[in-house]
């Protein structure tokens, strides 16, 4: 009998997305199973990764091109695979991450404009060797998701990047929907959090994540 492998599961979304609240909950439900799971965040999750982010978010550097931003969320991906994402699964666990790669399509390939190919490319690692099971996007658009939450954070440099952004930053998730249908579930984000939770466990029963 084979060693069985892991399940990948990201979770991803635009800023106010309810997507922290979400995942609160599903890692106290899956603790209460007794599940067996790795839950982690991009960017960051691994000392080197957690570094890296600390100077893609840091708002003193306006002057960051797209390409190095880019590159960045990379490099603190590839790291966090290698280190952590490609040994739960293989031990056989969860493993839940707060956003990955299609982040980078909706933000870097999108609405930086930077184009798929480019992120793709230099996103081989996780394109060849760990893409998620199941991703879970929690579809709310930017302009109820801010007013909902009552506006942007002020020392988060991609949370200020004007509304515009944030609008096209959607637009690339909802394009990476109809690109990659099997793998991302929308979830309808407009609901109260015990209603969208009620939905987020139907997919993971549906997809044998749990259950
Ligand atoms: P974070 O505070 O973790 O945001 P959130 O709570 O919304 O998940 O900051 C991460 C920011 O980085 C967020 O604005 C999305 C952005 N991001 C990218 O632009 N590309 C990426 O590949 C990833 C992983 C995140």
């Amino acid at each position: 009998m084979g060693i069985e492998k892991g399940k990948f599961v990201t979770l991803e979304g635009c800023e106010g997305s309810g997507k922290s609240t979400q995942i609160e909950k599903l890692k106290k439900y899956l603790s209460d199973c007794g599940k067996e799971f790795l839950f982690t965040r991009e960017p960051g999750g691994t000392r080197i990764s957690e570094d890296i982010r600390r100077i893609i978010l840091n708002v003193d550097y306006e002057n960051m091109t797209d390409e190095t931003e880019a590159l960045l969320y990379a490099a603190a991906r590839a790291q966090l695979i290698g280190e952590k994402i490609l040994p739960a699964l293989d031990r056989g666990e969860i493993v839940l991450c707060d956003r990955y790669i299609d982040s980078s399509f909706a933000y870097q390939a999108y609405a930086r404009s930077l184009g798929y190919d480019f992120v793709r490319q230099i996103n081989e690692v996780a394109f060849t060797r760990c893409m998620p099971d199941l991703t879970l996007f929690f579809d709310i658009s930017p302009d109820e998701a801010f007013q909902r939450k009552g506006g942007a954070d002020a020392d988060d440099r991609l949370e200020q990047s004007g509304t515009e952004f944030h609008r096209r930053v959607y637009e690339g998730y909802l394009m990476l929907c109809r690109k990659f249908p099997e793998r991302i579930v929308r979830i309808d984000a407009r609901k109260t959090p015990d209603e969208v939770f009620a939905l987020v466990k139907d997919v993971l029963t549906e997809r044998k994540i749990i259950g």
